[in-house]
This record gives C-alpha cells, sequence and structure tokens, in this order.
C-alpha cells in the first residue's frame, strides 16, 4: 500500500483535537502523527515531523493559525495547510490564504468532508520534481505508437485583471486567434467557470466543456481530449466553460495542474481566459501559467488593484518577470499616461492596446475575432496581432536551460489554496 497521509493536528482545544482523531482513525490512507496546542508548538512540530498535511485552527492564543501558517510555509513548504475555521472567522480565511493554507473547513465538519479535503490538497500538492511526461508527444491518430523525444511543452498564458470588464476576454480570444492565424496549435480556455464569455466571443456553440474532461484528468488521451475540444474557425481549439454556473463546482483546484501538464503536450500555447475574483481556482489558474498577462487601463482604480496584484504575485513568490504589464484601452488623452502606469507599477508594459470601441463591439456583437478578416487592420487587431507576435518572440528567446530552470521553479511555487 501506498505511504500514509501524515497528518498535524492544531488546535487549542484539546476536545477539538480529539474529535478531529477520531474522525480519522479509521481511514486507511491517513496517520496522525502529531498534535500541537497553539502556534509555536505548530511550527516546531511542523519542522520536526514535516507532515503531509496540517489541520490547523485560526484563533489561538500566541502565534495564531494564520502566522503558523505564514512561517511554516516559509520554513517547511512541503506541508499543506487546511484551516479549520468557525463562521465567524470567515474573514481571517482571506488572510489564511495569503499566508500559505491550501484550503479551509468550517467547523463542526464531517469525517466525509475533513478526509476529502485532506486528499484534495495533499493529492495536488507541488511535486518536487516536473511531473513527467505520460503517455503522448503531441496530438496522434489512434494506434500510432508514442516516438520517445521531442516531448512537447507548450506554454501557457493566462489572461488576469483584478478588476472585472476590462478587456480580459476580449485579448484571451484574439491572442489565441492570432496565435492560430500564425500557425501555431493554440488552445483557450475559458477558465472563468462560471460566467465565462469565451464561447460568445467566439461564436461558438457550446456542446462540451472542461466539464467532460476533468473526471478523467489522469488519464486523458489525445483522442478524449480533441473530442471535448471545440475547434473554431480560425484553427484555435477552445475548452469552454460549462453552461450552467452551478456545474463549474465540478471543476476543483486539483484538476487544474494535471489539466495543464497533460494539455502541454499536446498544445504549443494555451490561453487561458480567467475571471476577476481571486477564487482558488483562478488562483490555479494563474499559478499553473508560464506567464500572467495583468490587463490594466489607465484609471485609478485599475491602476490601484494592478499594484495590488503585483505585490500578491511577489508574495506568491512569482518571478519578476511571470506577470506581463498589458495596458488596454491605451488612450494619449487621459490624465494618466502610458509611461505614469509603467513608472507607478514599476514595470515596463509588454504591449499597448488602444483604445478602439467601434471595433471592439463590432467584433463582439457579430462573433468574429478582431485579428481576422477586415477588422484587423483597425487599431485594436493590429496592437493584438503584434500581441500575438510579441508572445512568440518571448518563448523564443529564453534559452532552454533557463527554461528548465523556470520550470523547476514553478513547480515549487503555488504558495496559495489548492491547485
Ligand atoms: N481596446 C478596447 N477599446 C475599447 N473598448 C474595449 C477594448 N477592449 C475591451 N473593450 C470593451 O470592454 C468591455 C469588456 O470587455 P471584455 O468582456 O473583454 O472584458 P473582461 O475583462 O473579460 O470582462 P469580465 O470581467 O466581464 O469578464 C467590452 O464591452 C468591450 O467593448
Ligand atoms: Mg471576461
Amino acid at each position: 500500500m501506498a505511504d500514509k497521509i501524515r497528518i498535524l493536528i492544531v488546535d487549542d482545544l484539546p476536545e477539538t483535537r480529539e474529535n478531529v482523531r477520531k474522525l480519522l482513525q479509521f481511514e486507511s490512507d491517513v496517520e496522525v502523527i502529531a498534535q500541537a496546542g497553539n502556534g509555536e508548538q505548530a511550527i516546531e512540530m511542523a519542522k520536526k515531523h514535516v507532515p503531509d498535511v496540517i489541520l490547523m485552527d485560526i484563533n489561538m492564543p500566541g502565534i495564531d493559525g494564520i502566522g503558523a501558517c505564514q512561517r511554516i510555509t516559509q520554513a517547511v513548504p512541503v506541508s499543506q495547510i487546511i484551516i479549520m475555521s468557525v463562521q465567524s472567522e470567515s474573514d481571517y480565511l482571506r488572510r489564511a490564504m495569503l499566508a500559505g493554507a491550501r484550503d479551509f473547513l468550517t467547523k463542526p465538519m464531517s469525517g466525509e468532508e475533513l478526509i476529502t479535503a485532506i486528499r484534495r490538497v495533499y493529492n495536488s500538492r507541488p511535486k518536487v520534481s516536473p511531473i513527467a511526461p505520460q503517455s503522448f508527444t503531441g496530438p496522434q491518430t489512434p494506434g500510432t505508437v508514442a516516438a520517445a523525444p521531442q516531448i512537447r511543452q507548450g506554454k501557457v498564458i493566462a489572461v488576469y485583471s483584478p478588476k472585472g470588464g476590462i478587456g480580459c476576454t476580449t485579448i484571451a480570444t484574439n491572442l489565441a486567434v492570432a496565435l492560430a492565424q500564425q500557425d501555431k496549435e493554440t488552445l483557450i480556455i475559458d477558465g472563468s467557470l462560471q460566467f465565462g464569455d469565451v464561447a460568445v466571443m467566439l461564436n461558438m456553440r457550446p456542446t462540451t466543456s472542461i466539464v467532460d474532461l476533468i473526471e478523467r484528468v489522469s488519464d486523458l488521451d489525445p483522442d478524449l481530449v480533441s473530442s471535448v475540444v471545440l475547434k473554431h474557425k480560425s484553427g484555435a481549439k477552445a475548452l469552454l466553460a460549462p453552461t450552467r454556473p452551478e456545474m463549474a463546482e465540478l471543476v476543483t483546484t486539483e484538476h487544474i495542474e494535471p489539466l495543464i501538464s497533460r494539455l502541454r503536450l499536446m498544445y504549443e500555447y494555451i490561453i487561458i481566459d480567467t475571471a476577476s475574483a481571486l477564487t482558488p481556482i483562478t488562483l490555479a489558474w494563474l499559478d499553473t501559467a508560464d506567464k500572467v498577462c495583468l490587463i490594466a487601463n489607465q484609471g485609478l482604480p485599475s491602476l490601484t488593484n494592478a499594484s495590488r496584484y503585483f505585490d500578491l504575485a511577489g508574495q506568491l513568490g512569482y518571478e519578476m518577470g511571470k506577470v506581463l504589464l498589458v495596458i488596454n484601452e491605451a488612450n494619449p488623452k487621459r490624465g494618466i499616461s502610458i509611461k505614469d502606469v509603467s513608472d507607478t507599477l514599476k514595470r515596463p508594459v509588454f504591449i499597448t492596446i488602444p483604445t478602439d470601441g467601434p471595433t471592439v463591439e463590432m467584433a463582439i456583437d457579430q462573433g468574429v475575432p478582431i485579428v481576422i478578416g477586415n477588422l484587423q487592420r483597425r487599431p485594436s487587431g493590429v496592437a493584438l496581432t503584434e500581441m500575438a507576435e510579441k508572445v512568440i518572440d518571448l518563448f523564443k528567446v529564453v534559452a532552454p536551460k533557463e527554461e528548465a530552470k523556470d520550470d523547476k521553479k514553478r513547480s515549487g511555487l503555488s504558495r496559495l489554496f489548492g491547485r
């Protein structure tokens, strides 16, 4: 039998620790190896025992659960922390997540909830070594034998903005289409699982969705993937969001990394359109991406939120170059110039997409990408086409050695819950 998942229980109330222990005592794949009654003890025991999963109370005397979380994440990053809180402590949850917790449970929890969360965070923990490529080297016809060398490692770009309605879907869809136009095998994923707009923007009928892949995420094969992704007339493939918002719940953070690592073997570029709310799923998409295109405009709210996001990216341990600043709806007449934005955020601007309301609206209304047909000569079409070229160049200039280093680094990232 595989090794058991080693658990540390942290709670200042001995009864709670005992209750939790009892809930787990008949689970054959877990073992409670230690208990701690406060934050200091938790840190000490985490360092000593290096548990796989730590069940952490928030409210404790001395160093509380959040403080302990922060220190353990730094000192023992392999330990995955699940916060146990009572409903009234929900305000702390976000802080706990930022401190490195992977998941949370509301007390009192059932044995089923507890064991499911433990297995989930354990199974989705970052692996120390890069994931070994599995069965295929790219799209194949049934019956062909996978050739050993030349394993494809597609590039993953997430398009994100902490503020909604700023142009993420417009940019993600057009970037994917523009890459496909350049004969790159490209997949766009609608990562905004509840209310995604990729299907609408690309004028595609969502007959299948990501939900059709996640059940078999651990043994995805090219045939299954091809039967689920939909083909856009540009050549780009699309993995759409489910049509009913409640179905989004079927996709959990633990699906994201295995899904992407397998899709990387099939596509040269994977573009992920993400929702603005920093939910565990959004964080998982951003974490797994090689690059995050952070979309901002020259407005003060956007600038403030972009600045916060850069801070968060730092806390998450993203290397500086992972997040690319993209200015959308650029307008030379605005009080805050593009240079002001770049200076304030202390980041270079990767690309500037001009404000081009009539074109963008026409494209959305007609379900036609800006980067194909007549619209591509419009200012936004030119910029979005250039963006695709820059993306291609970006990955070209990374020397193979450096790239491998980055990959290794990325596998040890994931500072927030689940992925
Ligand atoms: N370059 C641009 N110039 C003018 N208007 C633009 C530009 N880019 C996007 N827009 C407008 O912004 C609106 C929002 O675009 P889009 O849906 O792509 O944003 P989003 O960030 O994905 O929004 P959501 O948060 O709803 O997912 C659209 O109505 C579009 O017309
Ligand atoms: Mg959108």
